[in-house]
């Protein structure tokens, strides 16, 4: 009953703001239909949405098990903290996240909680458990767009993060919107078609820059 209400959910975002990657083989629906929009309907999210999201990142997989990620979380409903998070990012980014149902300022400590000592993969890890995130907003019919147009300075101070911990990125999370309510140069922007190199550029055998061979 639960993967039938999700399914159906997931039917009406897909046509309201459907961008699949045209992929040169079959993969999983959810990656492919995820996209970064610039449109999303002015609504926050519910607790338990964002407590999915949370959730979703906890997780992830680590180095060493060290979950160096954490999380700022800016809800819509939740005016002062949407606002101090939304005007850490720039201008260009602010004109259309203005409109999503919570932001999150994800942060990767760089030191490892057990010992103190340097962790490489800080940021790595930390990129995973957003990705996470993100998937998981896509599987409840929610979008998320991806930022690292913000200012970091600012935001350290404005948060009081601590020396050992890097900024990572900011993720819009919402309810999908309608492009045709976008000003001209975001909705040319929302309509592009979406690029990737091929698999060629990115998958090799043997040596760097070797192709594995395609079919
Ligand atoms: C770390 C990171 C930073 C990004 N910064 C921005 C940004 O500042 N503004 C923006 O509009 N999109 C930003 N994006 C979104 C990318 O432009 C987008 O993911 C890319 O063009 C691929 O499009 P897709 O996500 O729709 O597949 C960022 C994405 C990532 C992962």
């Amino acid at each position: 009953m639960i993967a039938v209400n999700l399914w159906n959910r997931w039917k009406v975002l897909d046509l309201m703001s459907a961008k699949p990657a045209p992929t040169s083989v079959e993969i999983h629906s959810l990656i492919q239909h995820r996209w970064s929009p610039l449109s999303f309907r002015p609504e926050p999210l519910t607790k338990l949405q964002i407590i999915q999201i949370c959730e979703a990142a906890r997780w992830a997989p680590s180095s060493y098990n060290d979950q160096p990620w954490s999380f700022l979380l800016a809800p819509r409903d939740d005016q002062a903290a949407f606002e101090k998070l939304l005007g850490c990012l720039m201008e260009a980014n602010q004109s259309w996240a203005k409109n999503c149902g919570l932001l999150v300022l994800a942060v990767a400590r760089t030191t490892l909680k057990k010992t103190g000592k340097p962790n490489k993969f800080g940021l790595h890890d930390t990129g995973m458990a957003t990705f996470s995130m993100m998937l998981q907003a896509e599987a409840l019919g929610l979008r998320a767009h991806a930022m690292g147009g913000f200012n970091a300075v600012h935001a350290r101070a404005m948060y009081a993060i601590p020396e050992n911990c890097e900024l990572a990125s900011v993720i819009a999370f919402g309810h999908p919107g309608d492009a045709s309510n976008l000003p001209d140069d975001l909705r040319t922007r929302d309509a592009s078609s979406r690029e990737r190199q091929p698999l060629s550029q990115m998958a090799f055998i043997g040596k760097f820059g070797e192709p594995f061979p395609l079919p």
